[in-house]
């Protein structure tokens, strides 16, 4: 189990991102027991309407993980198989998401492209 105080924050910004439902979802397998086998979760992003999509957001997948103990069961897969498709049903044009080298194949499979000419800066 992962310590710090961060866990403590990231669980309520978790919860309330949640709370509404133009800003986030996670799709989760249940293990029972407080425990959980997988799980996907994204936030819609707003995005402004262009020519080519009047469509409101651009969704960003962050936080997918299979307990090794319940990976190559198709968990990950049908998990971010779901939150695609609330994504899509939500009115997102685009989908994107950071790949583990773990996650690279899954993706593919998916229909996930590599994005360029996109490019990101981490502030310090
Ligand atoms: C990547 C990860 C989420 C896959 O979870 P999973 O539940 O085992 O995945 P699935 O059972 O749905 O597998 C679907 C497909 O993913 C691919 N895959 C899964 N694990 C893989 C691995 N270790 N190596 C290569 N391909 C893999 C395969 O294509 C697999 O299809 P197959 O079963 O037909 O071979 C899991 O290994 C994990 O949590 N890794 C650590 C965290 C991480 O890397 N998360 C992704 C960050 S973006």
């Amino acid at each position: 189990m992962p310590t710090g105080p961060w866990v403590k924050e990231c669980e309520e910004a978790i919860a309330s991102l949640l709370r509404d439902p133009n800003r986030a979802a996670a799709f989760v397998v249940d293990a029972g027991a407080g425990r959980m086998a997988a799980c996907a979760m994204g936030l819609l992003l707003p995005r402004l309407p262009g020519p080519d999509s009047g469509k409101p957001f651009n969704g960003d997948i962050s936080t997918v993980a299979t307990d090794p103990e319940f990976r190559r069961r198709g968990y990950a897969r049908a998990t971010i198989s779901a939150l695609m498709g609330w994504m899509a049903a939500r009115g997102c044009k685009r989908i994107s998401l950071a790949s583990s080298p773990e996650g690279e194949p899954l993706y593919t499979s998916l229909g996930f492209t590599r994005d360029a000419p996109r490019m990101s800066w981490r502030v310090r």
